[in-house]
C-alpha cells in the first residue's frame, strides 16, 4: 500500500505541473487565468497565446496524464502490484494526474479542466478507443467550432466505446470508472455548458496577444 500511495502522490504531482500557467508566465509574462475563459488549459492557451503555445501546452498536458498512468507499469515490473490489476492502478494514477491538473498544488489549486491529461490517461489505457475519441472530438469541433462541446462529447464517447465488445475491458469496473470520468469532465465544464445553452460560448478562433 505504501508504493501505491507514493504512486498516487507522484501522479498527482505530475498532473499538478501547471503547463499553461508556467508557459504564459515564462514566455508572455501573463497568467493565462486572467484572460479568455480563465482556464489554465491548452484551449485557453491557444486563445490567449496562439497556436504554437497551445500545441506545446496540449502535448505536455497529454504527456502528463500518459506518464502518470504508465507509472503503474513500474510497480507491476517490480511485482509491487498484481499484474491482473494493472488497469485498475492505471485508472487510480491517471485520475490522480487529472485531479492534479484540475487542482494544481503549485498554483493555489486553480488549474484546468483535465481534458488533455485525461486523453493521455486513456491513450495509455485503451489507445485504439482513445484515437476514436480524438476523431469524435475533431468531428464535433469541426462541425460546431466549440472546443468544450468536442471535449465533453469525446469524454462521453470513451465509456460508450468501452461497452462495445471490441474495446470491452477485462474488469467491468473500468467502464463505470470511464462514465465517472465523463461526469468529472461535465463538472469542470459547468460554465461552458451554461454559455453553450445561452449561445455565448466562444467559437474557436485564435487571437494572439503578445506583450
Ligand atoms: O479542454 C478545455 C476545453 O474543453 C474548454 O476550454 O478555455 O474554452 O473553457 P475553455
Amino acid at each position: 500500500i505504501l508504493f501505491i500511495t507514493i504512486g498516487i502522490i507522484f501522479a498527482y504531482l505530475i498532473g499538478s505541473l501547471p503547463t499553461a500557467i508556467w508557459y504564459g508566465k515564462a514566455f508572455f509574462g501573463l497568467d493565462v487565468r486572467d484572460f479568455g475563459s480563465g482556464n489554465a488549459g491548452a484551449t485557453n492557451t491557444f486563445r490567449v497565446m496562439g497556436k504554437r503555445a497551445g500545441i506545446i501546452v496540449m502535448l505536455v498536458d497529454i504527456l502528463k496524464g500518459w506518464t502518470a498512468t504508465n507509472s503503474a507499469f513500474f510497480l507491476a515490473y517490480f511485482n509491487l502490484i498484481d499484474h491482473q490489476d494493472l488497469v485498475l492502478y492505471k485508472l487510480f494514477f491517471g485520475l490522480a494526474a487529472v485531479a492534479g491538473h484540475i487542482f494544481p498544488v503549485y498554483e493555489r489549486f486553480k488549474g484546468g479542466k483535465g481534458v488533455a491529461s485525461l486523453l493521455g490517461m486513456i491513450l495509455s489505457i485503451q489507445s485504439e478507443a482513445a484515437l476514436l475519441c480524438i476523431l469524435v472530438f475533431l468531428v464535433v469541433f469541426l462541425i460546431f467550432k466549440y472546443v468544450s462541446l468536442g471535449s465533453m462529447t469525446s469524454a462521453l464517447a470513451f465509456p460508450i466505446l468501452l461497452c462495445l465488445p471490441r474495446f470491452s475491458p477485462n474488469q467491468p469496473i473500468v467502464v463505470l470508472f470511464a462514465f465517472a470520468l465523463f461526469a468529472l469532465v461535465v463538472i469542470t465544464h459547468q460554465k461552458n455548458i451554461v454559455r453553450l445553452l445561452h449561445g455565448e460560448e466562444n467559437k474557436a478562433k485564435i487571437r494572439i496577444r503578445r506583450r
